[in-house]
Parts: structure tokens; sequence; C-alpha cells
């Protein structure tokens, strides 16, 4: 996914989605967990514990067992995406062609490891164990929507500057 992320999560907007969520009884209450979950995390990108809340509430269950689902699937996140999104491939044509020193320089240059946001809010990443698809430009990231190939330390380390500049200057995305 790639949509953009919203820093906060207007609670309205959430009560409203809510609201055409109906259920019969407890159990389905609790088969709909996840697809509320979904619905949020789709229209803003991440969801708070705020939300969760709300989700607990209208379904009928516990804070805690929102959150245990919100935190165990790795599609969902509970904190907004940085300003840009990058996926690092790290399958196993990739992990043979050394994406594994582009995670450590992710890591030791730009103090960010997989699903966190850097701390200037301009990159969240996040690591992939699955193949992107284009094996033959191993290694591989896909940053917002395009691909960037035969990536070396230095060459990842160029295209983050350039992405920085990009930022700064209000041409993100
Ligand atoms: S393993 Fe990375 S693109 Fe296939």
């Amino acid at each position: 996914m790639s949509h953009p992320s919203s820093q906060t999560i207007d609670l309205d907007v959430v009560r409203e989605m809510m609201s055409h969520i109906t259920y019969a009884d407890h159990q389905e209450g609790q088969e709909l967990i996840l697809f509320a979950l979904q619905e949020i995390n789709e229209h803003f990108g991440w969801v708070s514990l705020e939300a969760a809340e709300i989700v607990a509430d209208h379904l009928g269950t516990t804070v805690n067992r929102v959150y245990a689902l919100l935190t165990f699937y790795a599609d969902f996140r509970t904190a907004p995406r940085g300003d840009n999104f990058m996926l690092v491939c790290h399958g196993m044509s990739c992990y043979v062609a050394g994406s594994m020193r582009l995670v450590q320089s992710l890591r030791d240059r730009h103090g960010v490891s997989d699903g966190e946001t850097t701390a200037d809010g301009a990159l969240t990443i996040q690591v992939v164990d699955g193949c992107l698809g284009i094996c033959d430009r191993a290694p591989l990231v896909k940053l917002n929507q395009e691909f960037h190939g035969e990536l070396t330390v230095e060459t990842l380390n160029d295209l983050i500057g350039r992405l920085r500049l990009a930022t700064s200057s209000g041409g993100a995305r």
C-alpha cells in the first residue's frame, strides 16, 4: 500500500466509518474487528489508540483485544508514516545481492530500522521478505511508487539525499 498517511486521525470520521459497520450478535462483532481496523488503516495510513478504542466500543469488545490484533498484523501501522515510504526488498535475490548492507546502512547512517520513520519525518521504511518481482535489478527498493534497482550503499544514500532535498523544498510525492 502506498497511500498517504495522515499525521492525525479525525475521530469523528472514525465514528462515522463505524456507524456503517453493523452486526447481529457478539460473535459477529468480534469477526468484524479486523475489517474495521483495515478500513481505518486504509483511510488514514495508520490506526491510533483512540481509534482502536472507538472500534472496541462499537464492536462490544475490549481495547486490549483490538490492540492485540492491531499489533499482531504487519499490515497495520500504529504510528503515522513519514512524508515518503520505502519498501526494502529482502527476498532471496535481493538478499544474495546485498540487501542486508542496505538495511544496515539505513540503520547506521539514517537511524531508521524496519517499520520506523526518520527523526525528521522524511522517510518511513519497511523491509519485506517477499520478492518485489524485479529480481534482475536486485537489490532494489520501492520508494513511493518507483522502483530503484541495482543499488549500492552509495546509490541508496544518494537517493535518500535527493529525497530529503525534494521534501524540504516541498516537492515530495
Ligand atoms: S527478491 Fe527482491 S525483487 Fe525479487
